[in-house]
This record gives C-alpha cells, sequence and structure tokens, in this order.
C-alpha cells in the first residue's frame, strides 16, 4: 500500500533528528536514474526543516549490462565514483550523506566514511522503511546485542537440519545496524536491526544446512530443497543438493571469481517488526528485502566481500542467507535458540 508524501516527510525528520543532524550540517542526497523519487523528494524536504545544507549529487547509474539481475545487491562494490572525483570530493566534504543509489561494499564508501562523514542508506520501498522506522528500543537491542559481540572470540551455530558451524571472532569490527547514521563516521542503512561481524580469516569451519523455506538472497527465492554447504578454513568447498543447490552454484561460478565462495558476514536478526514471509507478497524487484536479513532470531550469514569490515575481498558476488531454526552461542553463551532470541 502506497505511504502518502506527508508522512514519508514525518518519517525522515524523525530519522534525521535521530541522526543527530543539525541545522547548519552539510547533507548529500546521493541517487541515480533508479532511485526512488517519494524518498529522494521527501529527504529533501526534511533535510530543508531541519536546516540542513542541502546538496543532491545525481550519478549516472552503471554495471546493468555485467549485474545478472536488477537488484543492488546483486552485483556490489563497483559504482561510478570510482572514476568521478568531483562527486567523490563533494560526499566526502559533506557531514552526512543520504545514499539512495547504493554505494555499500564499495571503496569508495569506505573512504567517505573515514573523513568523519556519517551514511544512510535508503533502498527499500517506503512502506517497509514506514514499517521499520528506527526507534531509540530498536538502537538498544542491538547495543545490547553487541556487549556479547564485542569480546567475543568463538561463534557456534547449530540447528535441527544438520548445521554445525563455528568461526574464530576478533580480526575484524563489528556491523551493528540500527537503521541510524549517529555518529561521525558510522555508515548505516534504514531499515535495520541487526548485527554480525566477519569471521577471523580461515578460521570459519563446519556444515552449514539451508533447510526448506530458508532464504536466499540476492535471489529471493525461499530455497525449495536442503542445502549443504562445507566450509573449510573460510570458504565454501562444497554446496550439495538438489535444485536450489545448482542454482546457488550456478551463480556463484558465473563471476568466474575464487572469492566468491569466502565466508562473509555471519550474526543474526532482532527485529520483531521484520517478517520471514513478506519475501513471497512483494514483487521481487521491489525491494531488496530487509525483512529476509533482520527477522528476529535468524541466524544470517553470507559469502563474498569483506571490504566493508576493512578486508581486501572485493568480489561483487554477495549472498546474504538467512536461516530460520538455528542456536548461535558466542564463547557458549547462546544468543538465539532453535531460531529465538534469548533475552
Ligand atoms: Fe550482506
Amino acid at each position: 500500500m502506497a505511504i502518502s508524501d506527508a508522512d514519508m516527510v514525518i518519517a525522515w525528520k524523525n530519522v534525521l533528528e535521530q541522526c543527530n543532524l543539525r541545522a547548519g550540517e552539510q547533507v548529500a542526497i546521493l541517487m541515480s536514474d533508479d532511485s526512488n523519487m517519494q524518498i529522494v523528494n521527501s529527504a529533501r524536504i526534511a533535510v530543508g526543516l531541519l536546516g540542513g545544507v542541502l546538496t543532491l549529487i545525481h550519478l549516472p547509474p552503471i554495471n546493468g549490462d555485467v549485474a545478472l539481475s536488477r537488484d543492488k545487491s546483486g552485483y556490489v562494490g563497483k559504482t561510478p565514483l570510482a572514476f568521478n572525483t568531483a562527486a567523490l570530493a563533494g560526499l566526502k566534504a559533506a557531514d552526512m550523506v543520504i545514499d539512495t543509489m547504493q554505494l555499500l561494499f564499495s571503496k569508495e564508501q569506505e573512504q567517505i566514511l573515514k573523513t568523519g562523514t556519517r551514511m544512510l542508506l535508503a533502498v527499500e520501498p517506503p512502506e517497509t522503511m514506514l514499517r521499520m522506522i528506527p526507534t531509540p528500543e530498536a538502537k538498544a537491542k542491538v547495543i545490547a546485542a553487541n556487549r556479547y559481540m564485542e569480546p567475543a572470540r568463538q561463534m557456534t551455530v547449530t540447528s535441527k537440519a544438520g548445521t554445525d558451524f563455528r568461526c574464530g571472532l576478533g580480526q575484524y569490527p563489528v556491523l551493528m545496524q540500527y537503521g541510524l547514521a549517529d555518529e561521525p563516521g558510522r555508515w548505516d542503512h534504514w531499515p535495520s536491526c541487526m548485527i554480525a561481524r566477519w569471521p577471523d580469516e580461515g578460521s570459519a569451519e563446519g556444515v552449514i544446512v539451508i533447510d526448506e523455506g530458508d532464504i536466499l538472497l540476492p535471489f529471493k527465492h525461499y530455497a525449495r530443497d536442503r542445502v549443504s554447504l562445507t566450509v573449510e578454513k573460510g570458504f565454501v568447498t562444497e554446496i550439495r543438493g538438489g535444485v536450489t543447490a545448482e542454482y546457488m552454484k550456478a551463480f556463484m561460478d558465473s563471476f568466474d571469481d575464487p572469492d566468491a565462495y569466502a565466508m562473509a558476514h555471519v550474526g543474526w536478526g532482532l527485529e520483531q517488526r521484520a517478517s520471514w514471509t513478506t519475501l513471497g507478497l512483494y514483487d521481487r524487484e521491489a525491494a531488496l528485502s530487509m525483512d529476509s536479513r533482520c527477522f528476529a532470531g535468524n541466524f544470517l550469514f553470507s559469502t563474498g566481500p569483506n571490504t566493508e569490515a576493512g578486508g581486501s575481498r572485493d568480489t561483487p558476488c554477495h549472498l546474504d542467507i538467512p536461516l530460520r531454526g538455528c542456536s548461535l552461542s558466542l564463547d557458549g553463551v547462546p544468543m538465539t535458540v532453535d531460531g529465538r532470541v534469548v533475552a
């Protein structure tokens, strides 16, 4: 269902206030030909209402001819900023960037954040953004989870479907997503409520079983049958199963890049307002499906790049796979049990 422009402006004002936007701050809205114009226009008004100094940066899209889908997460890391030095300089000079184009996993995003610019990604459908407006409570939940994640040195994950996975932690920083870019140099994505971390290099080991009904992104499919992934020394070395396994493998192989098989972020969802079911209710091209990534109690694992964590693997092939029914522990302390978040 559509969202009114007025509601969208009110929501942006709320979120930008929570991002500590002050009058006189430089705000750049980054957009491209496929940006959602309701998101762009309502953000423009809200920035104006709060006294922000607004710049719009409109870049032409790239990757359309090499990506295998229109999904913004289907081909990551390569952006027009790699050769547009004027736009990059403008974004670095801003106090805050609202990204409606999706720079995620790019070297340029890391460069912008290092200058102290805070960045908020906003690419989901407006109704999804409104259903999951960031709140202080959601932020508190993620910060509470980080009290376990930050000091943890080992993550273990098991499930009745057969997952038996472990990895070391500590080499890479924690990714806390609560939908607010509220500190200098902080990146976030509205809507989000999840926590994750990249495994220490070479430490991820075991078996991950994707069960029937688990979600595969960016394919936006519910798995039709079980898939068993063998993980050795930080890489997926075998994918076994039926047609879902075959599809997954064919997609990953098409990048012709061994780094596509590296384990990337691992963590869990904390958003009660997100739903496992929405993927079945939306057109596949309508959304990235942050619902799937954030629904409470999922074990979200991923493959491919680690540039976002400061690593050097910049493969454009990135899969996010949220599993239900998993039990995830940090240094032996349960965070989720059978797919439910432990307090
Ligand atoms: Fe991801």
